[in-house]
């Protein structure tokens, strides 16, 4: 099976978790893209769907599901997105997308986050993927310089020769070397550092359940 087709597989096996009547919440990047595909057809039996980011915002309405403002939502039962790196705790990697600010504020208000990854995400250690940071412009230098101190190398996000902005107008530091053994704790201390708006850390909120694309099938890890 190509990686596309292990996306698809746990796109299909996540429309199970949406519930009848609920709003959903939906992630961003091609796996959460194969997952509105398939919303699309069971698209009568919910209300609408909150979106992590323009993109999936516009991919949405494009199937004719309704895109609610989070601001209108107290609660949902259920938020289904990807990620860039999980491990066997349901601590996730996320933001390779650029999404993951918006991504994160959706998921805190989900009861459940359910994670939908082809096979080759699943790691023992966070890490090896650079880990995404939304910072504000005017900090970009001085968070790096945070950043090295806590052993990684922090790269500018660059699209077309200019700094990548993301939906929010922040940039993205993507920090490499890093080995996340505590990704709790390093989750917190990056949060503190001033100018960091989020870091792509899932992990003192990580996945609920996720679902992995293999070869023999879809695993349930929850
Ligand atoms: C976007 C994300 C995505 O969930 C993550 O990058 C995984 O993307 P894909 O499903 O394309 O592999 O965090 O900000």
């Amino acid at each position: 099976m190509t990686q596309d087709e292990l996306k698809q597989a746990v796109a299909r096996a996540a429309i199970q978790y949406v519930v009848a009547g609920q709003i959903v919440g939906v992630g961003t990047g091609s796996t959460a893209n194969f997952f509105i595909d398939e919303l699309a057809k069971i698209k009568d039996k919910i209300p609408g769907a909150v979106a992590s980011s323009e993109a999936t915002a516009a991919r949405l309405r494009s199937h004719g599901i309704k895109v609610l403002d989070l601001n209108e939502v107290t609660s949902m039962p259920v938020y289904i997105d990807g990620a860039d790196e999980i491990d066997a705790s349901g601590a996730m990697i996320k933001g390779g997308g650029a999404a993951l600010t918006r991504e994160k504020i959706v998921a805190s208000v989900a009861e459940k986050f359910v994670c939908i990854a082809d096979g080759s995400k699943l790691v023992n250690v966070l890490g090896k993927f650079p880990l995404p940071i939304e910072v504000i412009p005017m900090a970009q230098a001085v968070v790096a310089r945070q950043l090295s101190l806590l052993g990684g190398e922090p790269k500018l996000r660059m699209k077309d020769g200019k700094p990548l902005l993301t939906d929010n107008g922040n940039v993205i530091l993507d920090v490499h070397e890093l080995e996340i053994t505590n990704p709790v704790a390093m989750e917190a201390v990056m949060n503190n550092i001033v100018g960091v708006v989020t870091v792509g850390l899932f992990a003192k909120q990580g996945a609920n359940v996720c679902l992995l694309g293999m070869a023999d099938g879809v695993k349930t890890l929850t």
